[in-house]
């Protein structure tokens, strides 16, 4: 389905470095969307099962046939955000996927246990519904998620989205549904994997000019990693970057693709003292704000497991003993020159009492140019910045900031 010009079309052309891209916005108001994130409670199971919801994910959203394995918890571990559909509109929890690129809610006419769980969308009671009516079916592991199209205003803070095409569901298979606390997911990859022409939502924010640059960036907080498993939160900013989240340059690597958020990773590895052990060299990697651990192909994940002396446990996944966490080696991604490095702090995922790799090996269909997925293990150590302007991601050093007023045109929720 996705041409695979990847390696040729990538070329190191050096790093850019910009504290913010608002420096070199023009001077007029920028604007600028700053959201919080919630993150979910039960990050736990969530983890432990995310192997068969990213085999769903990767491997039937844009390519037909595949793996058949079952998603069974959906909820845990992403992070969502609220937004208004409709006018006056209902508010929904969503997650804020950059892995996927519809924004779906539960609809009027679901009588899945999901749906009557969560929040529905009811065209009656907006003044602004438009009819569509085109069906909606998306694929997960726990059966079809079916919907039809609704026309809507969406609102994200102060920001109103006019005339943003989504699904309303009118069937949620499984629990997987009914566990979670969202109640949908708003997708910020590209068109080209939205399931049915959606136009995405963030095309839309800045076609309608809601932001000054086609711009946004994610701030994860992990603080809590390590220490116990209570609430984290994030921001998204819209138009912008939040400067107070990260510290040093922002490395960007061109997008190989306009599909997912895909780009060359030069290097995995890890230096040894006498030696340095090399993982995998030019291989493609997506930033997914809605996957939780760090996915690659099986075989070179199971050699980063031995390194870091892992043991396997379920679905792919790798437990680790929690007593040598001091003592486990780094593990270094090279991404436009760049050495970006997770300690086992970073990689190891304490959930009750047990101890967690970060990594999980997936084999993703044959021809899918993705094939590592750096989800939240990764992105919480580095903020992540996806340019669609300038077709590039951004990573930096995440840091855990202090609030700060940003411009005139800002908004913020607090989850
Ligand atoms: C219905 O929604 C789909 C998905 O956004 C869109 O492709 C299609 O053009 C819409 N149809 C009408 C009649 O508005
Ligand atoms: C990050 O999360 C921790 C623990 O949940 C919290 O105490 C801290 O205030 C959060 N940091 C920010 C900047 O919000």
């Amino acid at each position: 389905m996705f041409p695979l010009k990847a390696c040729v079309f990538i070329t190191l052309v050096g790093t850019v470095c910009s504290r913010s891209l608002l420096e070199d916005a023009p001077k007029d108001t920028p604007k600028f969307h700053k959201l919080g994130l919630k993150k979910m409670e039960t990050a736990s199971q969530a983890a432990k099962k995310e192997g068969a919801l990213l085999q769903r994910k990767y491997g039937t959203l844009s390519y037909t046939g595949s793996d058949a394995v079952g998603l069974y918890n959906f909820e845990d571990a992403q992070y969502y955000a609220e937004i208004k559909v409709g006018t006056p509109g209902e508010t929904f929890k969503v997650v804020m996927d950059t892995g996927s690129s519809n924004l779906w809610v539960p609809g009027h006419k679901c009588t899945s246990a999901a749906c009557l769980l969560h929040k529905k969308y009811n065209p009656a009671s907006s003044s602004t519904y438009v009819a569509n009516g085109s069906a909606f079916s998306i694929q997960y592991g726990s059966g079809q998620l079916t919907g039809v199209f609704d026309t809507d205003d969406v609102t994200l803070g102060d920001f109103v989205i006019k005339g943003q095409s989504f699904a309303e569901s009118t069937v949620e298979p499984g629990i997987a549904f009914v566990a979670g606390k969202f109640d949908g997911i708003l997708g910020l990859a590209f068109s080209r994997i939205s399931v049915g022409g959606q136009v995405p939502v963030f095309d839309n924010m800045v076609a309608q000019g809601l932001v000054s640059e086609p711009v946004f960036a994610f701030w994860l907080n992990r603080t809590s990693d390590l220490v116990s498993k209570t609430t984290t939160g994030g921001e998204i900013t819209f138009g912008g970057l939040d400067a107070s989240h990260y510290t040093g340059p922002i490395t960007y690597v061109p997008l190989a693709d306009e599909n997912y958020w895909l780009f060359k990773v030069d290097s995995i590895e890890s230096k040894g003292v006498f030696a340095k052990t090399t993982f995998a060299t030019n291989t493609m990697a997506i930033a997914d704000t809605g996957t939780s651990l760090l996915a690659g192909p099986k075989d070179e994940i199971k050699k980063i497991q031995q390194h870091i002396g892992a043991i396997p446990f379920l679905n792919g996944e790798y437990l680790v003993l929690c007593k040598l966490i001091p003592t486990m080696p780094n593990i270094e991604f090279v991404i436009n020159g760049v050495t970006f490095t997770l300690e086992p702090k970073d990689y190891v995922l304490q959930i009750e009492g047990e101890c967690l790799s970060g990594f999980m090996g997936i084999d993703l269909p044959a021809g899918n140019p993705v094939k590592y997925i750096l989800g939240d293990v990764f992105l919480g150590k580095y903020y992540s910045v996806f340019d669609k302007g300038n077709k590039q991601v951004g990573f930096a050093e995440s840091t855990s900031g202090a609030e700060q007023a940003v411009k005139a045109k800002t908004m913020t929720i607090t989850l």
